[in-house]
Parts: C-alpha cells; structure tokens; sequence
C-alpha cells in the first residue's frame, strides 16, 4: 500500500509554532516517526509540506493511480478551501484528515471542516499520533 502524507500550511513551523496547542515535535520529528511506523506496518509513505493551495490540489490531482491512499492535514484550509475538498472528491483516492489539535474543542471558525464531508475519516487531537493513526487505519483496511 502506498500512502501520500500532506502536511498543509504552516507546519513547517511545528515544534517553535504555539507548542501548547502543537505540541513541541518538530516536523521533521514527525516525519521521522511517520516513517518508521508505516515502515512497521509494511507501508509506503510518500510526505510532502506545503503552505499553497495550488500545490495541494496539484499534489492531490496526481495522486489517483500512484497512491491508494492521502492523510492530509490541510492546517487552516480546513476550514476555507472549497478546491482542495473538490480535490479530494474527484481523486476518487481514500483520504483520511488528520489534525494534531482537537478542531472541535477550539474556536468557532475552526469547528467547520469542509474537507471532512469528503474524506473516509477524521482524527483530530492527538498531536503527531493522529498521523500515524490514519496510517494504521488505512494499512489495516479499516
Ligand atoms: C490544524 C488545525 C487548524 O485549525 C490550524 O489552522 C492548523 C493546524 C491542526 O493540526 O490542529 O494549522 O490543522
């Protein structure tokens, strides 16, 4: 199984971005851990960062034929990106949001997600684990 990882925008900064919220994991840390649990779980992981649109929906565009599965977390376009949803929608590729904060328990702007609609799952709000969750739900075909 082939997974694509998004980390949308802004997550470059994890480990020096609001560590109360995000956490103090670096991404890199993240990433390092991303790989050794798909490595475990007999996945391959394919992780890209992004802060543009654009290249996110591009990335997700492509991702039909070469990935059987997205974890994305779009950061603050979650709550905004109508083109990265339909993106999701017309990839046809199993896509599982993830996000490190619990959106649901923040503030109202947040709360809205209008990815989740068109993604198989979400999980949100356990930092770096929700990565590795979605990746374990998938490779385990739940
Ligand atoms: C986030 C939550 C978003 O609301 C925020 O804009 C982010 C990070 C999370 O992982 O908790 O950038 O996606």
């Amino acid at each position: 199984m082939k997974i694509l990882v998004i980390h949308g925008p802004n997550l470059q900064l994890l480990g020096k971005r609001e560590p109360e919220v995000y956490g103090s994991k670096t991404l890199k840390q993240i990433n390092t851990e991303i790989r050794g649990h798909a490595k475990a779980l007999g996945v391959t992981v394919t992780v890209v960062q992004s802060n543009h649109e654009g290249e996110i929906v591009d990335r997700i565009g492509s991702a039909a034929g070469k990935h059987d599965a997205i974890v994305i977390n779009p950061g603050a376009y979650t709550h905004t990106s109508v083109a990265i949803r339909d993106a999701v929608t017309a990839s046809g590729v199993p896509t599982v949001e993830v996000h490190l904060s619990n959106i649901s328990a923040r503030e109202e702007f947040r709360r809205r997600s209008l990815i989740a609609p068109v993604c198989k799952g979400t999980i949100a709000g356990f930092g770096a684990r929700s990565y590795l969750l979605a990746i374990e739900a998938l490779a385990k075909g739940e």
